[in-house]
């Protein structure tokens, strides 16, 4: 087992340097791959922190210079970076072809998987395949465990004592090239458990940046309750519809940007009632169910005098009795215990 985990990330090291050097390296990964990540923004310093890479487009091109340099069919298999049809004669293909390259590390830097783009030039491709391919589950790789950025990230998440949560790859390397460091990815995943203790190890406090659009909202609230009772104090920002933190920092620039989420964070339960009262309008009966769902968001804060603040704070913003609020939420917690 150890034995095998050592071989993976032998190889997946092996395909990250592979990728790079074919980015910087070879005539398509320069036309294609690097003019893409300059398109974007993306400097050289930033492509090196991130180890961006490139994958010809071709069937073969990595997997014959591994099987070469003696990695076996096997290997490349359970890497992920080789598909190879179950019984099949044929040597397999590649994984990734034609594609820039998102290195996913491990907390201590190892790479365990890779996050690959579709260009956007190739219009014919973009029709029928996914805008990214992403590594399989593999031995070193659960990917609801893993949080893309945390190796680069850790360190200013610790000095900060705070860390942004984004969606995507590009959000994460767009903030760091406007100088904000400490953010890391969900990679378009709810947010689980073994994510938010991951970014609980360097610091409780998480503001997330979710993609101003329905699903952006969507996601966000599910993760809240499990956050919430991981103990960390969770604000959020939503960028204006259409955007995401990549493209609006972008637009307005780094120090407009920071000055956006300083305006606009609100921490998870005032977002949550507010969204909550919005839906439900006047319809009481709506209304009451909102006063039980934030009374169980709020249930779910382990830290006592926290709860008492949002029971203040809530029962002002749902005009509704501050006493109720709390005789409501230590019913939920008796049953609980
Ligand atoms: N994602 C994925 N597979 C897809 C689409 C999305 O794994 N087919 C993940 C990726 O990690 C992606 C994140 O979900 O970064 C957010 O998706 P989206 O907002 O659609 O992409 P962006 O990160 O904004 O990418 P881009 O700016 O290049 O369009
Ligand atoms: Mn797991
Ligand atoms: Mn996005
Ligand atoms: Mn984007
Ligand atoms: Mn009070």
């Amino acid at each position: 087992r150890q034995n095998e985990r050592e071989s993976l990330y032998i190889i997946l090291n092996f395909a990250k340097n592979f990728y790079v050097q074919q980015l910087h390296e070879s005539d398509e990964g320069q036309a294609v791959g690097l003019s893409y990540f300059k398109e974007r923004g993306f400097t050289g310093e930033i492509r090196k922190k991130f180890e961006l890479g490139y994958s010809l487009d071709t069937w073969d091109a990595f997997s014959k210079v591994a099987l070469a340099k003696g990695y076996s069919t096997q290997l490349l298999e359970k890497a992920g970076l080789l598909i190879h049809k179950e019984g099949s004669q044929t040597a397999g293909y590649d994984r990734f072809r034609g594609r820039v390259i998102f290195p996913i590390h491990n907390v201590a830097g190892k790479v365990i998987a890779f996050g690959a783009r579709i260009l956007k030039s190739d219009k014919s491709k973009a029709a029928n395949q996914p805008k990214y391919l992403n590594s399989p589950e593999t031995e070193v790789y659960h990917k609801s465990d893993v949080l893309y950025g945390i190796f680069q990230a850790k360190n200013a998440i610790r000095q900060l004592d705070h860390c942004y949560l984004v969606e995507g790859y590009t959000d994460v390397i767009s903030l760091n090239q406007g100088g904000i460091e400490n953010v890391v990815a969900s990679s378009g995943t709810s947010l689980t458990v073994e994510q938010i203790r991951l970014i609980g190890r360097f610091t409780p406090n998480v503001t997330i940046l979710y993609d101003g659009d329905i699903a952006g909202i969507k996601a966000a609230l599910r993760g809240l309750d499990l956050v919430l009772e991981e103990g960390l104090n969770v604000s959020i920002v939503l960028f204006p519809d259409g955007d995401d933190p990549d493209s609006y920092v972008r637009k307005v620039g780094a120090e407009a940007f920071k000055a956006y989420l300083k305006n606009n964070a609100k921490d998870f339960i005032t977002f949550k009632t507010e969204m909550l009262l919005q839906d439900a309008g006047n319809d009481p009966f709506r209304l009451a169910a909102v006063i039980g769902e934030v009374v169980n968001s709020i249930v779910k804060i382990p830290d006592a005098i926290k709860r008492q603040v949002f029971f203040h704070r809530t029962s002002e913003m749902m005009k509704v009795d501050e006493q109720m609020l709390i005789t409501e939420g230590n019913k939920i917690l008796r049953k609980l215990h």
